[in-house]
């Protein structure tokens, strides 16, 4: 499927600046969308004006009117949250009526897969019920999900279910947020902090039960528990596995543990319509757009759900609708749209409102990237609007590095956000691609993340974890092999690897720090240090190496990594060619290093950390806490400096702030405007600093003049 952009996309970019258009949808989110287009219309009144809205081009949809006609009647529009106690809600469930069933089954399997339509309870309700039979009196309950946003907001659900504090007995984990306690028995993680914990604790010995939630996605992180939970299964017999996955994959999962029982949760859905455009769509943005609005307009009550890729077209998709109805407002009435957009990056507070009820008569439109395919549930939507497209993760080996691209998703994926209309009553998706596009051209079933990913960093792990051999580890579909020895190639020209496979100590590296000589290679490293900095250290490093003719003993006498400067240095020469093709001119700021410095904090404010102790920060976005590194040049200065930039975080017994520079507070304000501002007491500090600066450039002025009229004095003479 080719796709050629979004024209509206593109339209409203040019419109108006990104970040006023990005403004106005803030203020359009925040408020009630409904409330501006006032009264409710007649069904006569909305059939005629179907003629008009209802343009649709290329689409034909036609054949709807007769299925919307048997929609009319409005019934199944579901007030069941409102009018139900949670714990009522929880009986509803489908998982409910085979719970004693499910657990039994549970009690007599050391792994089991659970396949269940989204929305049968299985993420809610199974951790619940394995506490409720007592699972938790000895060793806690995990749940892994692929996704931070999920694992928030399900930890939430489940300790509102549950009547305890959120981070009580129920918590979360992501990476650097950590909401559990000393009482948490149900914790809900991304499958990545599960991962990382396997480093610490191999048997994962604090958990009596792993779910591992949404299997079939496939993450790169599930993908390598995979092969360390079988190891954990083999060793602990009083561990369990419990794999939940929609019904794709199921067969491999179980086959991949030892042909385990498949435990199907009764499904409770209604039928989709589902009807295919007739010719590709141009502009899918556009066309899902009108396709919304006619819905609107024609269609009986019930909500409505627009696939997209990203944030821009959410953002375009939503601000175009808004405008629509506007539009439509000025003419007539219409009936009320509240447009709710939800991607992962949208505040949790405006996250939370596609779940909230609409006020009586308005429709919901809620604008998704593929976060509301699987993870997220939203009762009453009846209507969903598909673009066939979404964004995955590729690696891009020219490149180096891994980048969100946008592709034609698989059919499994798009049957399942087709089944998103049929939660509350029969509903209808309408694909803005053609069927032949569906059956000949889409995968059946979504490639793996661990087939199409960098492999630096699993390489790395299973090392970390001892896993000698990675082409014996146990993969459930395992990554091409030349694409794990390029990743092992990459690690050990850089340092990271050395000559026999084996992780090196310092990872990566340009130091070298031989157990035997640790002092000496202690001692030459501090030889190196800017104390400002361990970027400019290692330019250092760099700038004398350059000088001794890039000779591989002088670094050998220096106990440094050869590799790693080579590496460098041709990375430096394809930044020039960059510059070249480019046409930008080289410049360089001589011995002004301050000037990188300011660079580096331009580029990393993101990662800025406020001093709070001896060597001890915190993040000034995120309030995480970070460690200077002991290695760290910083260490040098004789103080601690108040603000820092670091490269990266790595956890190894603390969190530890990898290269970090000491960057002043007001740089930040100046390069990272969007985060941070400085304050008064701050103000008043760079005033200062400022004031003292224009007096002392008022005083070399003076003294210039003063010489100037001394030396015209001397010639006079
Ligand atoms: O995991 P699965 O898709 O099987 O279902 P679930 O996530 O456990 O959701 C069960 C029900 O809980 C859904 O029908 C939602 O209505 C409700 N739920 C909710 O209201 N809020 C959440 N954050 C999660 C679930
Ligand atoms: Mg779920």
């Amino acid at each position: 499927i080719s796709r050629k952009g979004s024209n509206l996309v593109r339209e409203i970019h040019e419109k108006q600046s990104m970040n006023k258009s990005r403004q106005r949808f803030w203020e359009l989110a925040g408020s009630n969308l409904g409330n501006i287009l006032g009264v409710e219309k007649t069904a006569d009144q909305i059939d005629a004006d179907t003629a008009e809205v209802g343009d649709q081009g290329e689409i034909d949809f036609k054949q709807d009117a007769k299925f919307a006609q048997h929609l009319k009647k409005g019934e199944g529009v579901s007030d069941f949250a409102k009018s139900k106690t949670l714990a009522q809600q929880r009986q509803y469930l489908p998982i409910f009526s085979i719970r004693e069933e499910l657990l039994r089954v549970i009690r007599e399997n050391q792994v089991i897969v659970v396949v269940g339509e989204t929305g049968s309870g299985k993420t809610t309700q199974l951790t619940q019920y394995l506490h409720e039979v007592g699972y938790t009196n000895n060793g806690i309950v995990g749940c892994t999900q692929p996704r931070r946003v999920a694992a928030m907001s399900v930890a939430k659900r489940v300790s509102e279910e549950m009547e305890t504090e959120l981070g009580d007995k129920v918590g979360y984990a992501i990476r650097f947020e950590d909401v559990t306690g000393s009482n948490t028995v149900i914790k809900y993680m991304t499958d990545g902090v599960l991962l990382r914990e396997t480093l610490k604790d191999s048997d994962l010995e604090k958990y009596r039960i792993i779910v591992m939630d949404e299997a079939h996605e496939r993450s790169l992180s599930t993908d390598v528990l995979f092969g360390i939970l079988k190891k954990v299964v083999a060793r602990r017999r009083d561990f369990k596995l419990i794999v939940t996955s929609a019904t794709l994959n199921a067969q491999k999962f179980s086959d991949f543990f030892g042909s385990v029982p498949i435990f199907h949760i009764p499904g409770r859905t209604f039928p989709v319509q589902t009807l295919y455009s007739k010719t590709p769509c141009e502009d899918y943005v556009e066309g899902a757009v009108k396709q919304a609005m006619a819905i609107h307009i024609t269609s009986a009550p019930g909500d409505i759900l627009i696939f997209m890729t990203g944030q821009d077209e959410i953002e375009a998709t939503c601000y175009a609708l808004q405008e629509r109805m506007e539009q439509l407002a000025s003419k007539k009435e219409a009936p009320k749209l509240l447009i709710l957009p939800i991607y992962s990056q949208l505040p949790a507070d405006l996250q939370a409102k596609i779940f909230e009820n609409a006020e009586d008569g308005a429709r919901k439109c809620i604008v998704a990237t593929n976060i509301a395919e699987t993870s997220l549930t939203v009762d009453g939507i009846f209507y969903v609007i598909d673009t066939g497209y979404g964004k995955i993760k590729v690696y891009n080996p020219r490149m180096g590095m891994d980048a969100l691209q946008v592709f034609p998703v698989s059919r499994a994926a798009a049957d399942q956000r087709a089944g998103r209309a049929g939660r509350t009553g029969p509903g209808t998706c309408y694909r803005l691609y053609t069927e032949s596009a569906y059956l000949n051209e889409m995968l059946p079933s979504p490639v793996p993340e661990i087939q199409r990913t960098n492999l630096g960093n699993v390489v790395l792990l299973l090392k970390s974890l001892k896993i000698d051999n990675l082409l014996d580890f146990d993969f459930m579909d395992p990554p091409p092999q030349e694409n794990i020895l390029n990743s092992m190639y990459q690690l050990w020209v850089l340092g990271a690897l050395n000559n026999v496979g084996d992780l090196t100590d310092i990872v990566p590296s340009v130091f070298f720090r031989p157990k035997d000589r640790v002092e000496e290679s202690d001692a030459g490293r501090e030889k190196f240090f800017v104390q400002e900095s361990d970027h400019l250290t290692l330019l250092n490093v760099y700038k004398q190496w350059t000088s001794n003719n890039y000779r591989g003993d002088w670094c050998n006498d220096h106990f440094l990594h050869v590799k790693g400067l080579r590496k460098a240095r041709e990375v430096r020469s394809q930044l020039l060619d960059i510059l070249k093709t480019l046409k930008i001119p080289l410049t360089s700021c001589g011995l002004d290093w301050d000037v990188v410095r300011m660079a580096i904090c331009s580029a990393y404010f993101h990662n800025s950390a406020r001093l709070k102790g001896v060597g001890e920060y915190v993040n000034c976005r995120k309030g995480m806490p970070c460690h200077l590194h002991p290695s760290s040049a910083l260490y040098g200065l004789g103080y601690t400096p108040d603000y820092v930039v670091y490269h990266d975080l790595i956890l190894t017994a603390k969190e530890y702030m990898q290269c970090a520079t000491a960057v002043e507070p007001q740089w930040l304000a100046e390069l990272g405007p969007m985060f941070f501002s400085v304050k008064d007491s701050d103000t008043s500090m760079i005033e200062h600093k400022k004031k003292q600066k224009q007096e002392k450039t008022a005083m070399e002025e003076e003294m210039e003049s003063l010489r100037k009229v001394e030396e015209d004095k001397e010639r006079e003479r």
